[in-house]
């Protein structure tokens, strides 16, 4: 068995099994914001949380216990991957093919890291074909990554506090047409080295197109400690991961997320997520 297909077993066997919620269940009213204390970083807690009302946001909407659950088995899985002798704060999230569940995952990895770890975690959309994480927030930002690549802003203009624990959102600010050349660029990697020095043990997720269609995954895992790879069950071929994650070869692949499961656990009941 191959070093990819271990990979894949391995995080079957441990990864998501997340109930379904039916579409359109959820509607919850925001929670009290949390009373600032001093100091800078303090203040992240000062803001009311975003009205998110997505029903797969499990992690703010709290509907689904069991849900919630296997995303704190998530982040536990990353905290202890990314604790070493040196701290590795920034991963990718990406996927083979699209629809996989990669901005859903990503979403609420940065929200259960924000509420059970108590650090600062930036998730940072840089899907600058499809960009979604503000649209899953429910939030119509006027300026984000595209505009701090192309000067027309800058990084603290364009940071969302989302209430959520210390959750922070660098949302995409808009599509463009050249992304490659855009996340390619020595000013993007200026953005992430500022963004991952700011404050050392601060987490920066980055959401990103998949990888089979498109080269943004790639070029910016060599720019972060890691890459967090979703397959959704039913979605890409088998060979099709194996390549990808061979596209990805050069990174430190974290692990390998199992989204949308049908597997049957021991109690017989089904799950899926
Ligand atoms: N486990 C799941 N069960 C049911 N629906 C899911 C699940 N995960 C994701 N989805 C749904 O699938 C769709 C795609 O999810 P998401 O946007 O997270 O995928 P993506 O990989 O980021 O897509 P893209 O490649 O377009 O960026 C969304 O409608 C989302 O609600
Ligand atoms: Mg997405």
């Amino acid at each position: 068995m191959s070093r990819i297909e271990k990979a894949i077993e391995k995080a079957t066997e441990k990864a998501s099994k997340l109930r379904e919620i039916p579409a359109g269940q959820v509607s919850h009213a925001p929670a009290k914001p949390k009373v600032s204390r001093a100091g800078q970083r303090d203040r992240l807690l000062d803001v009311d949380p975003l009205p998110i009302d997505n029903p797969f946001l499990v992690a703010f909407n709290k509907d689904d216990v069991g849900a919630y659950e296997e995303y704190k088995k998530l982040k536990s899985l990353v905290v202890r991957m990314t604790r070493g002798d040196k701290f590795q704060n920034s991963f990718v999230v990406t996927s083979t093919v699209g629809s996989e569940g990669k901005s859903i995952t990503a979403l609420n990895l940065a929200m259960t890291l924000a509420q059970e770890y108590d650090h600062t975690v930036l998730l940072v959309d840089a899907d600058l074909r499809k960009p979604s994480v503000h649209k899953y927030l429910g939030i119509e930002p006027k300026v984000g990554l595209v505009q701090c690549l192309n000067g027309e802003a800058n990084l603290n203009d364009a940071l969302i506090k989302t209430g959520i624990g210390k959750l922070v959102v660098l949302p995409a600010g808009g599509v463009v047409s050249n992304p490659v050349e855009q996340l390619s660029s020595d000013r993007m990697k200026n953005i992430i080295t500022e963004l991952k020095t700011r404050y050392p043990d601060r987490y920066v997720i980055v959401d990103t197109p998949p990888v089979l269609p498109f080269a943004e995954a790639q070029v910016l895992s060599s720019v972060v400690d890691g890459v967090l790879f979703v397959v959704r069950e039913g979605s890409a071929k088998v060979g099709d991961v194996k390549e990808a994650l061979g596209n990805l070869k050069d990174a430190n692949l974290l692990g390998v997320v199992y989204n949308d499961s049908h597997i049957r656990p021991k109690g017989g009941k089904y799950y899926y997520y």
